[in-house]
């Protein structure tokens, strides 16, 4: 096997000029993820949420983008998840989009705010419904003292299909509202570029941070 610290890749496949990139993030994120989409980055739509409790410790896990607004960008979990409760603690989060595909990296912060019960009922019902069993049937984060208890959970609530499953309250979407936005394109020689995006005082600045 390679050794681990020999393992190194050269990047090559763009640059980014910050005056080319408009006056806010969120087109230029559109663009990108548009961009992720054709050319097959897998799964482009996972990010690495972050997540910090109240005594300062941060977590990191993967969610998956469901949307893009005007203000940030939304994603579905269990309000009370281990995210759930450190979000009602503390809602400033970070994400961080890896496409490598692109050689590129999306790096988000910002505070969270729950979607609306209505976005939240229309996004659910959306979803196939051993999807819909599964987020009533886990206790995110939960321990729990078997998978069998949580697979019979799952047919006894998939076996009538004529039964409509509820969401769960506590099962929902939150928009993390960005103030700081930066996207990075690797270059060869660890020169690589780096433009960042930060709200002050309501205002878009932009500036080019080094390697
Ligand atoms: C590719 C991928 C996509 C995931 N998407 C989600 C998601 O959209 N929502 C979610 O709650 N968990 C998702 N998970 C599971 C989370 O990473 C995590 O295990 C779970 O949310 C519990 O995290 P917590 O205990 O920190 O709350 C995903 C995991 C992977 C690897």
């Amino acid at each position: 096997m390679k050794n681990i610290a020999d393992i190194r890749k050269e990047y090559t496949k763009g640059a980014l000029e910050p005056q080319e990139m408009g006056h806010a993030p969120i087109p230029v994120f559109r663009e990108w993820f548009h961009q992720a989409i054709t050319s097959e980055v897998l799964e482009a739509n996972a990010m690495v949420l972050g997540t910090v409790n109240l005594q300062g410790r941060p977590s990191s896990r993967v969610v998956l983008l469901k949307g893009i607004t005007d203000g940030g960008i939304v994603f579905y979990t269990n309000y009370a998840s281990r995210k759930g409760q450190e979000i009602a603690a503390n809602g400033f989060v970070s994400a961080v989009f890896f496409w490598p595909e692109l050689e590129r990296q999306v790096r988000m912060e910002g505070q969270v705010k729950q979607v609306s019960a209505a976005q939240s009922d229309t996004y659910f019902y959306s979803r196939p419904r051993i999807s819909q069993a599964g987020a009533v049937v886990s206790e995110q984060s939960q321990v729990i003292l078997s998978r069998e208890a949580l697979d019979a959970r799952m047919t006894e609530l998939l076996a009538d299909e004529s039964i409509k499953i509820e969401r769960p309250k506590h099962w929902g979407g939150y928009e993390i509202v960005v103030d700081r936005v930066e996207f990075w394109q690797g270059r060869p020689g660890r020169v690589h570029d780096r433009v960042l995006f930060e709200k002050l005082s309501g205002i878009w600045l932009k500036s080019r941070l080094a390697p």
